[in-house]
Order: structure tokens, then C-alpha cells, then sequence
């Protein structure tokens, strides 16, 4: 276990079960901690990684879409039609974390010309196929990439634009910032639209009661929120750091109500919202009948099952 991790798993084990009000009670929260601790500090416990995110959205591909029919209307907001306009040379955009082209199907409505080129890169393999079959267009290329690993062998000042709706949470954010930076051209843009950390909390303190009260159940341990910005002004200075001043930005949320319980689950699981929870449990059959009876008992508001998105939008501008 290398210094990295040990940082993950002790800010995960103080923020799920320490901060967050959870209805275990603390004896049973630092008894479930320290069972977890010292599986992990023995290599029984693992880390959630891209291979576990790639597993989880290659699971949700086919019915990824019902993620864009609730949050599509954040994304449409990172599609800058006054910079698009405001110059005929031909484009060359990224769509990083592409998913099944949502922002690339937008883009290509936008341009409105033929001189464009979009590339999208996504880790998993089934979305890529999704895309290849819908978008047949020569000036569109779909990667099955790692996003870092290709931002890397991208040459200086190639992009125009680099577009990443949802995607930030899975990658470093150092050389996705840093590359990005180096791979666009002078005034070229980067628009992203990303969760706020403590989105969809309620679903989340579910997850970690489950994870309290069946620490044998717990093969892996996940953390992403770190890298989910808590404000728009965390966001803007984080950007801001890597060079890029914001041209606009906003933040809100999206209340996602369901009629049963498992409806909810059922969207969790195929729009990726939840990727990686499963496969921090020994059983996945287990883990979802216990988030099931979770929100049935925890979510019901007005005899709705409900929880929120949380949301920030920027686009930003190479300085
Ligand atoms: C929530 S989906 C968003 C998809 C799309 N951007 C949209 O808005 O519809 C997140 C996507 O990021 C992809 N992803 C996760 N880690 C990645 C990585 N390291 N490189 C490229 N794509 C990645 C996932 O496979 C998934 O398709």
C-alpha cells in the first residue's frame, strides 16, 4: 500500500463514518472502521480503480441515455455557442469521458460547418461501441482510451476545445489539468460540468450505513469525492491554478424523484451515478437488496423516493 492510499482510505474513513451522520450508532461505525482498517492495512480490503470504474460503466452503457434525459440539460450549458461562432477555422475538439456522445451529437449540431474534427475518449469499451454505431461521420473519431493516457500524447496546442461532462471525478487531476492546459491553443477552452462533492448525500449515507453494518461484506474502498470540487469557488480556483480564467460558471442541483425504491436503484446503477459501490461488496446481490430497503426506509419524501444531483458548470479559457 503505497502513501497515496493510505491517504484515500483514512480521509474515506473519516468522512463516512465519522462526519457523516449515519443511523448506526458511532460504537458500531468504529468497530466497522477498524474491521475494514485492518483488513486493508493487510492487503485483504482493496481500492476501487479505473478497472472497477470501466466495469461499472461498461455494465451501464445500454441504458446510460436515461443519465443524459435528467442531467443532459447541465451539459447543453457547456456548449459555448458564442465561441463556436466567433471563428470559421476549423475545430478540433476533445470530448474527454464521451460516455455515449451526448456532448459530441451537440457539438456537431452546433458547428454547423464541415470543418471540424472531434475526437472522443472514453475508458469503457461499450460505450465507445455505442458511439461508433450511432455517430458515422469521418470527421468524428471515437477512442476506447484511458483519457490520461492520451492526453499525455497529445501534442502542444492541438485542441481548440476540450469538453469533460461528468468524467473528472474518475481520473488525477494533476495531469488531466496539466496536459490539458499544454494540449490547447492560445484562448482554446475547457468546459466542464461536474457533481459537487455531497451530491446525491442521502443515496451516499445509505451506501455507508450498508458499509457499517457489513464491514465482512467489504472487499474494496472507494473514495472520489475528493476530487469533486465542495463550491464553485473551489472549483474556479482550482482551474485557476492550472491557468485558466473562467468565462462562466454556475452551480444548482437536479432532484431526482423515483415512484419505488427500485426504480431508483435501477438509475443509480445504469447512468454509472453509483460506479464502484457495488464493487466495494463481496456480493452484488447483497448490496443491492440492502440499498433497496435503505431508501425504502430513509428516501420516502411525500411518496416519492427522492435524492439530488449537485452540480457545478464552467467553461474556462487558456490563459
Ligand atoms: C458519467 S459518464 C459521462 C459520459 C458523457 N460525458 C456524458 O455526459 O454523457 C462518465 C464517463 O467517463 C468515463 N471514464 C471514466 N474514467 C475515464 C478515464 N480514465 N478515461 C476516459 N474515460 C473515462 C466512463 O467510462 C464514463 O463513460
Amino acid at each position: 500500500m503505497n502513501l497515496d492510499q493510505i491517504k484515500v482510505y483514512s480521509k474515506m474513513g473519516w468522512d463516512y463514518f465519522i462526519n457523516k451522520r449515519l443511523d448506526v450508532s458511532l460504537w458500531q461505525q468504529f468497530k466497522s472502521l477498524s474491521k475494514i482498517s485492518y483488513r486493508h492495512l493487510t492487503n485483504k480490503v482493496t481500492i476501487i480503480d479505473s478497472s472497477d470504474f470501466k466495469a461499472s460503466y461498461d455494465m451501464a452503457a445500454e441504458c446510460f441515455d436515461q443519465w443524459n434525459e435528467r442531467m443532459g440539460i447541465v451539459s447543453d450549458k457547456i456548449v459555448d455557442l458564442d465561441y463556436i461562432a466567433s471563428n470559421s477555422r476549423p475545430w478540433n475538439f476533445l470530448d474527454f469521458g464521451c460516455g455515449t456522445g451526448y456532448v459530441t451529437s451537440n457539438l456537431m449540431k452546433a458547428i454547423g460547418h464541415d470543418e471540424y474534427k472531434i475526437t472522443g475518449i472514453d475508458l469503457s469499451t461499450n460505450m465507445i461501441e455505442i458511439c461508433k454505431n450511432r455517430i458515422k461521420d469521418e470527421r468524428v473519431n471515437f477512442l476506447n482510451v484511458d483519457g490520461i493516457e492520451h492526453l499525455k500524447e497529445a501534442p502542444d496546442a492541438h485542441y481548440d476545445g476540450v469538453f469533460c461532462t461528468w468524467a473528472l471525478e474518475y481520473v488525477p487531476q494533476d495531469p488531466f489539468f496539466t496536459n490539458i492546459h499544454r494540449a490547447l491553443k492560445p484562448h482554446g477552452q475547457l468546459a466542464l460540468a461536474v457533481s459537487k462533492r455531497g451530491t446525491i448525500i442521502e443515496v451516499e449515507s445509505c451506501i455507508m450505513e450498508i458499509l457499517a453494518e457489513y464491514p465482512d461484506m467489504v472487499k474494496g474502498v472507494l473514495d472520489i469525492s475528493c476530487f469533486l470540487p465542495e463550491s464553485l469557488e473551489e472549483l474556479k480556483k482550482k482551474v485557476g491554478k492550472y491557468g485558466f480564467t473562467p468565462v462562466k460558471m454556475e452551480d444548482g442541483f437536479v432532484e431526482l424523484s423515483f415512484d419505488t425504491p427500485e426504480e431508483m436503484l435501477d438509475w443509480l446503477l445504469n447512468t454509472g451515478d453509483i460506479a464502484g459501490a457495488m464493487q466495494m461488496f463481496t456480493d452484488a446481490d447483497f448490496f443491492k437488496k440492502q440499498v433497496v430497503e435503505k431508501i425504502r426506509s430513509k428516501l420516502c419524501k411525500n411518496g416519492k423516493y427522492t435524492t439530488y444531483q449537485t452540480y457545478v458548470y464552467g467553461i474556462f479559457a487558456k490563459q
